[in-house]
């Protein structure tokens, strides 16, 4: 009886040293798992903020999935800098209330709302129409609208992600390459995305079978940075010069759609750890305002930097074919080599473009 109860001492005395050791390694473990916190949101927010103060006074932009996140960001940064801004929204309503938010907020009235879903090929044909009846100029087009979800198709039959955040985009900047062009030296940017690197792109598989949300998302992305690479080839001598720029990871409605709870997760987490869309645009309003990128059309840029692109989205075999296909699936004529402007390593003339010098605006 008596061993037995200096066992059960014993084990007690044990019991009290590993609470003691627990309430001594617990907060060494939060610690460390907020300074890591700390660390990865302050590595993730880090941003360049755009090093340009060039003015755009007397220039037309239209900046598609402008109602929200970086598009209206990149809108608000845009009409500060007296731009005529075009918000090419699908839905008209919120597109008018952001439209009325930036007049006030910029003190400028040349802020427009358009209707323009880039899920349907019949509707960004009204969308271009509509544009070129009621404007003469266009000198920048950014490429900003996205969408990442389950599993859809866009209203002509194709896989979503692909049909809207590149095809849909492809077709617009095709029907709008002649007013670019009148008003060259102009500008396209083409918002991407770091994921494009993880995907892969097989033209016999346009449709996904094995969709994966994550998966269809960088198709998409690779698909504009092929894009980028291509019509660089192909429209540098029109002097519309193309730019892809990458925004970092930022906290906008972009997950949205990414159902359970992963999206939850996501989400929450993102609020926690991302950067602002003001943040988040700077790299775009540089391609659209810097005078020094001019030499670098066809390239890719971050936090206002060039950036390294991929083996996978250099090649011109696959950023050539992507072209055909899209012509094809877009119900456009094919183009040969013969008949494209093709010009490899052409530099665009330093002549003035969309941006007013740096030194004027001091
Ligand atoms: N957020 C990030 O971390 C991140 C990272 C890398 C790249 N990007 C890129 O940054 C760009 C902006 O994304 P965001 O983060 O600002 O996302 P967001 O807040 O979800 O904004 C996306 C915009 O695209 C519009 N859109 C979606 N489907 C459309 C369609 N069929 N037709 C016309 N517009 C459509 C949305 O309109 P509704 O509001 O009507 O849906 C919204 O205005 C995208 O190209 C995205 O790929 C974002």
């Amino acid at each position: 009886m008596d061993k037995g109860r200096e066992k059960t001492k014993i084990w007690q005395a044990d019991q009290d040293v590993d609470i003691e050791d627990l309430t001594f390694i617990i907060p060494i473990i939060i610690s460390v798992v907020l300074l890591s916190v700390f660390l990865l949101r302050k590595y993730i927010r880090w941003t360049v903020q755009c090093p340009s103060n060039n003015r755009l006074d007397g220039k037309t932009v239209i900046i598609t999935g402008a109602n929200t996140g970086i598009g209206k960001a990149t809108a608000t940064e845009l009409a500060k800098r007296g731009a005529k801004v075009i918000l090419a929204c699908r839905d008209r309503k919120k597109g008018d209330a952001v439209a009325r938010m930036i007049k006030i907020k910029t003190k400028n009235d040349e802020i427009y709302s358009y209707h323009l879903d880039l899920s349907s090929l019949v509707a960004i044909k009204e969308f271009v129409d509509d544009f070129t009846a009621r404007e003469p100029f266009l000198h920048i087009l950014i490429n900003n609208a996205a969408w990442m979800g389950p599993k859809g198709t866009t209203e002509d039959g194709y896989e979503r992600a692909f049909g809207v955040n590149y095809l849909g985009h492809f077709y617009l900047t095709y029907l709008l390459h002649d007013r670019l062009k009148r008003c060259a030296p102009s500008r396209v940017i083409n918002v991407i995305s770091d994921s494009y690197d993880k995907a892969t792109l097989n033209f016999e598989d346009m449709a996904m079978m094995k969709y994966d949300i994550y998966k269809a998302y960088g198709r998409s992305k690779l698909a504009m940075v092929l894009f980028t690479v291509e019509a660089t080839r192909r429209w540098m001598s029109s002097q519309v010069l193309f730019y892809g720029a990458h925004p970092g990871m930022v906290c906008t409605d972009l997950l949205r759609n990414w159902p359970g709870v992963t999206g939850n997760i996501l989400q929450a987490v993102s609020r926690i750890l991302f950067k602002s869309p003001e943040d988040g645009c700077q790299t775009i309003v540089y391609c659209a305002v810097a005078n020094e990128i001019r030499a670098q059309a066809g390239k890719f840029l971050e936090n206002c930097q060039l950036m390294k692109i991929k083996k996978i989205a250099r090649d011109k075999d696959v950023a050539n074919k992507l072209w055909e296909v899209s012509l094809h699936l877009c119900k456009l004529p094919s183009e040969t080599e013969a008949d494209s402007e093709v010009i490899i390593n052409s530099k665009p003339e330093a002549k003035a473009d969309g941006a007013e010098d740096d030194k004027k605006e001091k």
